[in-house]
């Protein structure tokens, strides 16, 4: 009898672990409604954010034109060449939270002649101002991106703004278009994306909603549209779920906006955790965070729908992605971490969510491109590694510019303990040369899934995937074992009469094209 007890009590034990093992494959059922497509992803839904902050921007991207790595112009070749292989559409500069401290003409002119500043915000490390204006504008278009500027409205002036506007983009004979002449380049820049200001409810001024929205108004009244340059203005949003904040801006300056931006970070601000050291439970509760994010752009967007029923107004989601302690040894104040298959899912996830949700979100950019946070790059001096997360924006590009194709799908559950969350994320567009793109993640890092699905609308005789996964949900790449995380030929898929049948390996991020 003891024994029997003893035995009962060890299976009892098990059967958390046992249930979180458990799966329901009836569930995965996809419908894509291939000839239902009515709007398209726009490639800015790619866009990725850099900021003077640790070594993203120095070291990163700029390393000087002296330096013995190679550049152009003191731009680092193999990260342009890097990013440009994913189609970087556009680029988000020069913060965050440096953006309301930045006076623009402190970064122009020659470089010796450039006064160094302080960065109150990131490590207090004094800077030299050598990449400015130029430089950025030389970077995006060495990337053939868009440039996103944000101007300073914290510790700014419109004065400033209306000038650097002025600066970037008039054509004729004014004092700051002869200064851009003066400064070595003759024609204007096209810069359409404008941030007015960044987090105002926060390091961007602690402002209230109601003031922010009247300073706003009046920041904008003075940002010229220079023929043919046409701005596309836009507020600093919520943080998070202050739908209170997208409601005030909504109604007091709504019709002066164009996009208003949202900012979630995947973070337990409490207990930031490991980048690289981490158990189930953290892989779990980080998919957990990042699935919210479809909750707030819904439930933003459901409050910007009363204002704008026709949709003018982007949601743009201008900041995203993990943010852990940083790597240990590393300048607090530089948000330096690596990244592993976990903050692969999680691009998967936030890129299926922002797919989805394109009527109303016209620009996502991750936080941030080199160094810092979520990167997708890397570097250390000359080395660069391309993390999973980079895998995973040169899996999805194919997305860009796309028709959405709406999906009905109905996920299994991917349970933990007493929790559970979907399983499965996926979707889905057709490019202009009528292929069918299929993105779905694995959020379960034990169990395959299998997808069924159904297309609707047009048939597919061929198909091809590639996948990327590794076998503990830790693993990186580093500048010693760069292709750890690689992506690989996927084979896991069938062709079925109605559409196709894919097995997800677990913890994976899977790419098909259909035709
Ligand atoms: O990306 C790091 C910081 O996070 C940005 O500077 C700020 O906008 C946000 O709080």
């Amino acid at each position: 009898m003891k024994r029997l007890l003893t035995l009962v009590a060890a299976v009892c034990c098990l059967l958390p672990s046992l249930k979180s093992y458990a799966n329901d494959n009836t569930k995965n059922r996809l419908i894509i409604n291939a000839d239902q497509g009515r709007h398209i992803i726009s490639r800015h839904l790619y866009g990725h954010f850099s900021e003077h902050l640790g070594h993203c921007i120095y070291g990163g991207v700029w390393v000087g034109e002296d330096s013995a790595i190679p550049t152009v112009r003191g731009i680092r070749k193999d990260v342009v060449e890097a990013l440009r292989q994913i189609k970087i559409p556009n680029l988000r500069w020069p913060g965050g939270c440096f953006a309301d401290t930045y006076h623009w003409m402190d970064g122009v002119g020659p470089r010796q002649r450039r006064p160094s500043i302080v960065n109150t915000n990131w490590g207090g490390i004094t800077e030299d101002n050598h990449f400015g204006t130029h430089e950025f504008m030389d970077l995006c278009e060495q990337f053939g991106c868009e440039p996103y500027i944000c101007g300073n409205v914290g510790s700014g002036t419109i004065r400033e703004m209306q000038q650097w506007v002025e600066y970037l983009t008039f054509n004729g004979k004014s004092p700051m278009a002869d200064l851009r002449r003066a400064n070595g380049r003759d024609n204007p820049w096209s810069v359409r994306f404008w941030g007015v200001g960044n987090e105002a409810w926060g390091c961007g001024g602690n402002m209230r909603s109601e003031y922010y929205a009247d300073v706003f108004r009046r920041f904008v009244t003075y940002l010229y549209d220079y023929e043919p340059n046409r701005l596309y203005k836009i507020a600093s949003g919520p943080n998070d779920d202050s739908y209170a904040w997208t409601e005030t801006l909504m109604r007091e300056a709504g019709p002066y906006l164009n996009g208003l931006s949202l900012h979630y970070y995947t973070v337990d601000w409490a207990n930031k955790g490991s980048a690289t050291q981490f158990d189930e439970i953290g892989w779990f509760k980080v998919m957990k965070k990042t699935l919210f994010m479809k909750e707030l752009i819904e439930r933003h967007s459901t409050v910007m729908d009363r204002y704008d029923p026709g949709k003018r107004v982007g949601l743009v989601v201008d900041e995203w992605g993990t943010w852990y302690e940083v790597e240990p040894g590393t300048n607090p104040g530089f948000l330096y971490q690596q990244n592993t298959l976990r903050d692969a899912v999680v691009a998967g996830i936030n890129l299926n969510i922002f797919n989805t949700h394109c009527e109303r979100v016209r620009m996502a950019n991750i936080a941030q491109m080199v160094n810092v946070l979520q990167a997708v790059i890397l570097t250390q001096d000359e080395k660069m590694v391309l993390t999973p997360t980079y895998h995973v924006f040169d899996l999805y590009k194919v997305h860009q510019e796309a028709t959405f194709l709406p999906i009905q799908f109905e996920s299994a559950d991917y349970s933990l303990n007493s929790d559970k969350i979907p399983a499965v994320s996926v979707s889905a567009s057709q490019d202009a040369r009528g292929r069918i793109h299929v993105t779905l993640c694995n959020l379960d890092p034990h169990q395959p899934n299998r997808v069924t699905a159904e297309l609707r609308g047009t048939s597919v005789t061929r198909f091809s995937g590639r996948i990327l996964t590794a076998r503990e949900i830790t693993a990186h790449n580093t500048f010693e074992m760069p292709n750890e995380v690689q992506p690989a030929k996927f084979d896991g898929a069938r062709l079925t009469g109605s559409g196709f049948e894919v097995m997800l390996p677990s913890k994976s991020v899977v790419a098909l094209e259909l035709e």
